[in-house]
């Protein structure tokens, strides 16, 4: 089965990774959540893409610079708070694989304590595009499932993933094509595909036969997939 992964929640239909942007992808029956995941200059782990706050909340400033305090007090759309990584924790466990981002350092020990502290070591995965992040966290927990992340297909990404105990890569799916497909399965990699939103884009994943497809708009994706009696 395809796995389907709500990309910042169902960031095409709520505020990107929001509470309510998650439980929408959970209600819609996505497979994954995935997340970015910053710390702020107090040291909380927070859910949030850009390194400011600037385009998807009310507030400016950059993430490492705001204290927790300051930053809750922001509007992230809707009336929703930006979350804590615990809060997303809480509200995915038993239901969904939570795939975190890990978008700084910084973010990489203490995620990894907390999912130890929530027991959520078995429902999630940990991503990153600094693939030495990967390593650290199966050095931390070898439990600790990852995924390496890659905007284009350069050089040999197949073995950069597997140097670094990823059980997947996650490329950008204009990137993607039969053969990288075809050389991931031969090497017993998964292949997980960002963000297609488009129907037919969509559809191209699924004949390409990939593992796992991200994607704003889980809506379309599990509706294509339905007609096509592959849910
Ligand atoms: O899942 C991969 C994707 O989230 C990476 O890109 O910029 O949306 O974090 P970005
Ligand atoms: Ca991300």
């Amino acid at each position: 089965m395809i796995e389907v992964t709500g990309h910042r929640g169902a960031a095409g239909l709520e505020p990107e990774n929001t509470l309510r942007s998650i439980r929408k992808a959970i209600a819609l029956g996505v497979d994954r959540v995935e997340i970015d995941v910053r710390v702020t200059r107090d040291g909380h782990l927070v859910v949030i893409h850009d390194e400011t706050v600037n385009r998807t909340t009310n507030g400016h400033g950059y993430v490492k610079d705001l204290s927790f305090d300051e930053l809750r007090r922001l509007d992230a759309g809707k009336g929703e708070r930006i979350p804590t990584l615990e809060e997303a924790l809480k509200l995915t466990k038993g239901k969904v694989t939570l795939q975190i981002e890990l978008k700084v350092p910084e973010a990489t020990e203490p995620t990894i304590r907390l999912v130890e502290k929530e027991k959520a070591e078995r429902e999630v995965i940990i991503t990153s595009f600094m693939h030495d992040l990967l390593r650290k966290v199966h050095d931390l927990n070898p439990v600790l499932r990852t995924g390496a992340l890659f905007f284009d297909v350069q050089g040999d990404i197949c073995q950069k993933a597997l140097d670094v105990k990823s059980e997947a890569i996650h490329v950008y799916y204009r990137n993607v094509d039969s053969k990288l497909v075809d050389e991931a399965h031969k090497r017993k990699l998964k292949i997980a595909v960002w963000n297609p939103d488009e129907i037919e884009d969509m559809k191209r994943m699924i004949n390409l036969n990939v593992d796992v497809i991200g994607t704003n708009r889980p809506d379309i994706l599990l509706g294509l997939l339905k007609e096509m009696n592959m849910r």
